[in-house]
């Protein structure tokens, strides 16, 4: 929505408007006057000093000084393009009402509009796109309901399945606070230490970990959400993108030669896509479980560190999405798009999953932060419907939410003087019971390591060849003890894991080791004390 930029409409140079000379390619300040020496400061004869009163120019230079607004966190590189996604009108071969009353699935061939970024996640928004990382997935979809964001990865699950771990996990794997430097050793103390974990490295150091570009990648919503029918009862959701570009992973050594060259390629290769017409295309599934504890099951249904077996629990197609249109300024758009796990349409809903729950606070929280108070007032972040909250002011206010018809006097809520009104009751409303001690504790049937052997064995040679060179050569920079752990973690999944991965380590302990000493021989001392330190 740029209307306020062209809010005077089209013009010509005879246009009143413009004075001799002016047209609407015109250059002028935010205050609308126009600039006639965009070249030289002004200042007291032709060699200065300049004055205070040079307003144009304190704009100008005080603008761009505010130019950056904090980074996202976490996921700070990205790229994004808007689409559409289509619904099917069925889960599979039933009618989609008889789970969800959400309206944007409902009819086969509804459109709604949508915004996608995809991201990486440890380092910052100018970070090379081959790094071994998971890689962010998130769907704003503007539906006739408000918005709806799905806000997931690639990968179908997550190192850890409680949010008060998150903000020490994501510490260890960003770098050192002392010395900038990113390490193996600080991300598998925590994650030796965090065995739920096991499953997320087992994807990670394997192919799987550095898709070969947004486009042929898939995406996951992780958690189980609740979908809920006009009868207001629930059944658990998980959401499931799969790209019909195919996949594409890199193994390392294919991740290294791309990176010599480019640090933008993932961005590069969607821009470039999107921009010739080749759409990329998802489709979007969903598995279905109904809601409870299910102990028939050796894992919890809540946990967001395991998959739900499709033989079990089948994906059931839902509606595909279609990338079609690229951002026009990327600031404005994808650095300033705000998602959020709270974001839900009626016929939507949370579970109870303990990570899902942290996440619904921490991403508007952030974004306030990030964005500012009235970051739901951009273009890119507002619902294309009308909004009438009675919420005012804060800074950077742009508008007013002022319904038709509304008195501006009543900015509250109930009032008989002509304010807004409540919206009447859709359906039934999900009411779950819950009776129990208020606790800190886990979840049982944590179940680590099972699902990691699982995944282990479902990997083709070449994808489980590159996870145990990539897991040996970075435990081979660790301490014995974080080392240690790992191999009893990845011998608890499966017994050949643990030792291939321990067989991994010595032959990477021995390589850096004949390196060292031929370094050594030839550069003395300095790089002797180097190399007992671990570097
Ligand atoms: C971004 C927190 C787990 C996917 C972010 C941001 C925060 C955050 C603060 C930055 C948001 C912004 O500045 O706009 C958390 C917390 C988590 C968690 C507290 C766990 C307790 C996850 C999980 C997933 C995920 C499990 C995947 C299912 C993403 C994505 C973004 C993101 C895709 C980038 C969104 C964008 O493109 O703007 N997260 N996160 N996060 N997170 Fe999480």
């Amino acid at each position: 929505n740029n209307d306020h930029n062209n809010g005077l409409g089209a013009g010509s140079s005879d246009d009143q408007r413009f004075s001799e000379g002016e047209s609407e390619l015109t250059l002028t300040n935010r205050q609308g006057h126009p600039v006639t020496d965009n070249q030289n400061l002004r200042t007291v004869g032709r060699r200065g000093p300049t004055t205070l009163e040079n307003y144009d120019f304190l704009e100008k230079i005080s603008h761009f000084d505010r130019e950056r607004i904090p980074e996202r966190v976490v996921h700070a590189r990205g790229a994004g393009a808007h689409g559409y996604f289509e619904a099917y009108g069925k889960v599979g071969n039933e009618p989609v009402a008889k789970y969800t009353r959400a309206k944007l699935f409902q009819e086969a061939g509804k459109r709604t509009p949508v915004f996608v970024r995809f991201s990486s996640v440890i380092h910052g928004g100018h970070s090379p796109e081959t790094l071994r990382d998971p890689r962010g997935f998130a769907i704003k979809f503007y539906t006739e309901d408000g918005n709806w964001d799905l806000v997931g990865n690639n990968l179908k699950i997550f190192f850890i399945r409680d949010a008060i771990k998150f903000p020490d996990m994501v510490h260890a794997f960003k770098p050192d606070p002392v010395t900038n430097i990113q390490s193996n050793e600080r991300f598998f103390d925590f994650v030796s230490n965090s065995p739920e974990a096991t499953h997320m490295v087992t994807f990670l150091f394997s192919p799987w970990g550095i898709p070969a570009n947004y486009r042929q990648m898939q995406g996951s919503g992780v958690h189980a959400y609740k979908w809920v029918n006009a009868d207001g009862q629930a059944i658990l959701v998980k959401y499931h993108w799969e790209p019909l570009q195919g996949v594409k992973n890199l193994t390392a050594g294919e991740a290294e030669k791309i990176q010599g060259t480019n640090f933008n390629h993932a961005t590069q290769d969607l821009y470039e896509a999107i921009e010739r017409g080749d759409y990329p295309e998802w489709e979007l599934s969903v598995q279905l479980m109904t809601d409870n504890e299910h102990p028939e099951l050796d894992y919890d249904p809540l946990d967001p560190t395991k998959l739900w077996d499709p033989e079990q629990f089948p994906f059931l197609k839902v509606g595909k999405m279609v990338l079609d249109r690229n951002p026009i300024n990327y600031f404005a758009e994808v650095e300033q798009v705000a998602f959020g796990t709270g974001v839900l349409v009626d016929g939507l809903d949370f579970s109870d999953d303990k990570l899902l729950q942290g996440r619904t606070f921490s991403y508007s929280d952030t974004q306030r932060h990030r964005v500012g108070t009235n970051y739901l007032q951009l273009p890119i972040n507002a619902p294309k419907k009308h909004v009438a909250t009675n919420q005012r002011d804060g800074q950077m206010t742009y508008e007013v939410d002022l319904a038709p018809g509304q008195n501006p006097h009543v900015n509250y809520e109930p009032s008989s003087l002509g304010g807004l009104q409540e919206a009447p009751q859709r359906g039934k409303e999900h009411e779950p019971l819950y009776n129990d001690r208020l606790v800190r504790q886990q979840i049982d049937r944590t179940n680590d390591f099972a699902q990691a052997g699982a995944t282990y064995r479902s990997l083709d040679e070449v994808e489980r060849a590159d996870l145990i060179a990539n897991l040996g050569g970075a435990l081979a920079e660790c301490k014995d003890v974080i080392r240690n752990r790992m191999v009893e973690h990845f011998t608890k999944a499966d017994p050949e894991y643990g030792a291939n991965v321990a067989k991994a380590i010595e032959e990477a302990l021995a390589k850096r080791a004949s390196m060292h000493s031929g370094i050594t021989s030839q550069n003395g001392d300095a790089m002797e004390a180097a190399a007992e330190l671990g570097h």
